[in-house]
């Protein structure tokens, strides 16, 4: 088994790259070796479309395809009885959430919740549809210690919400939100439950059977995978419910102007030609994360995230938003009265990459009281220096303000 300090080494950024510290991980994740070359021995070697003509070479991308849904749902340790659908990521599969169970679960007069940190992916498809069909949507506060208030959940499951859609890690803060907990009390009034795990997926090796919930969505390039290519898991059940949000290809089985018969699970929500060498590419990802522990991967992160939060504490004047504990390893923070893109800026010239602003989560901020924050997220292949150095750019920044 290779361990933490093997893992770099598989990432050409670095070696192109060697004078960055990067820290914009939960925005995306650098790419091993292994998964440039899958994509690229696909459209130099096997390029066809899948699941169409009658030749070999199609029959051969099929089944890599096919192979990779495989590779990827198992990674995910589903339930029994679930799928996985592509998607092009966490937004797009949200959308077909938000769509397809409106006129078929979600009826006018219904209730679904959400919680004041989630991403903008998570709020306003169902805000939009909502808005439409006349179903209401509560919202789980955050409590003083910036994590979901689980009291006024409760509450708010008393509601009866048709929906509860949270995200199983914060991506403003880094927090682990109970997701299993939640999920169980969801499911014991009948909602149908959601997770986004655009942020979750990465913290590895997550258990969906454990989790329960009828839906889990991430993106690939969260997971040192491709861009533009996303899983929508599902219990099978639960995907039957849902009305396509895209119509064409090969998620139709008859057509005539009299009418059109839809095609089975998974293809009936997969419309259209799919990213196939995104597909390899994500499981190209997966596999290589199996060829680690992750379990070992996730302390090194851990060890990472508290030198860097213990680092920043030491830094007078800084506020740190995020807490230390059940953190997927993201530091939040902001200097009073300066603007976190400033912060950012001074960063950015001494070649540490963060994100500044409200990181598509404005209502966590708008709870917060703060106009936004500097992000610092962290990979299992960052560095104890890559740490030591950001925090001394860190340090220089706030006393030059
Ligand atoms: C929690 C969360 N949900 C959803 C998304 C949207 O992911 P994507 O842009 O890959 O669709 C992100 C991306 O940052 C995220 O962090």
């Amino acid at each position: 088994m290779l361990t933490a300090a093997d893992f770099r080494a598989h990432f050409p950024f670095f070696a192109a790259h060697p004078d960055w510290v990067y820290l914009d991980n939960a925005a995306t994740t650098h790419k091993p070796k292994a998964v440039i070359a899958r994509e690229l021995a696909f459209y130099q070697q096997e390029n066809s479309n899948v699941h169409r003509a009658a030749h070999g070479l199609a029959q051969q991308a099929t089944s890599a395809f096919e192979q990779a849904r495989t590779t990827v749902h198992q990674f995910l340790r589903p339930a029994a009885n679930s799928q996985l659908i592509w998607t092009s990521g966490t937004t797009a599969g949200l959308n077909q959430l938000a769509f397809g169970l409106m006129g078929t679960v979600l009826q006018p007069g219904d209730r679904i919740l959400l919680s004041a940190l989630e991403h903008h992916a998570n709020i306003v498809p169902w805000q939009f549809h909502c808005e439409r069909f006349g179903v209401f949507i509560d919202v789980v506060p955050l409590d003083s210690e910036h994590r979901l208030d689980l009291v006024t959940f409760h509450q708010l499951l008393e509601k009866k919400p048709k929906v509860v859609s949270l995200s199983h890690v914060s991506n403003g803060l880094g927090h682990i939100q109970p997701v299993e907990v939640m999920v169980a009390a969801a499911k014991a009034i009948g909602a149908l439950t959601v997770v986004d795990g655009a942020q979750g997926v990465s913290m590895g090796p997550v258990n969906l059977a454990q989790i329960d919930c009828d839906f889990y969505l991430f993106s690939g390039h969260k997971l040192y995978g491709p861009t533009g290519i996303g899983a929508l898991y599902g219990k099978t059940a639960a995907l039957e419910l849902l009305r396509p949000l895209l119509y064409g290809g090969e998620m139709i089985k008859k057509v005539s102007f009299t009418g059109t018969e839809l095609n089975d699970l998974p293809y009936r929500l997969e419309a259209g030609t799919p990213n196939i060498a995104g597909a390899l590419g994500l499981a190209a990802a997966v596999e290589f994360l199996q060829r680690f522990d992750l379990v070992t991967l996730q302390q090194y992160k851990q060890h990472l995230l508290k030198r860097l939060y213990l680092g920043c504490q030491q830094i007078p004047g800084l506020q740190l938003l995020s807490g230390l504990e059940d953190n997927a390893g993201i530091v939040s923070l902001v200097l009073p009265g300066e603007h976190p893109a400033d912060l950012a800026t001074l960063l950015d010239q001494q070649k540490i990459a963060v994100r500044a602003g409200s990181h598509c989560a404005m209502p966590l901020f708008a709870a917060l009281q703060q106009s936004g924050a500097v992000r610092l997220s962290l990979a299992a292949y960052n560095t104890e220096d890559e740490v030591d150095l950001a925090l001394a750019a860190l340090t220089q920044a706030v006393e030059l303000f």
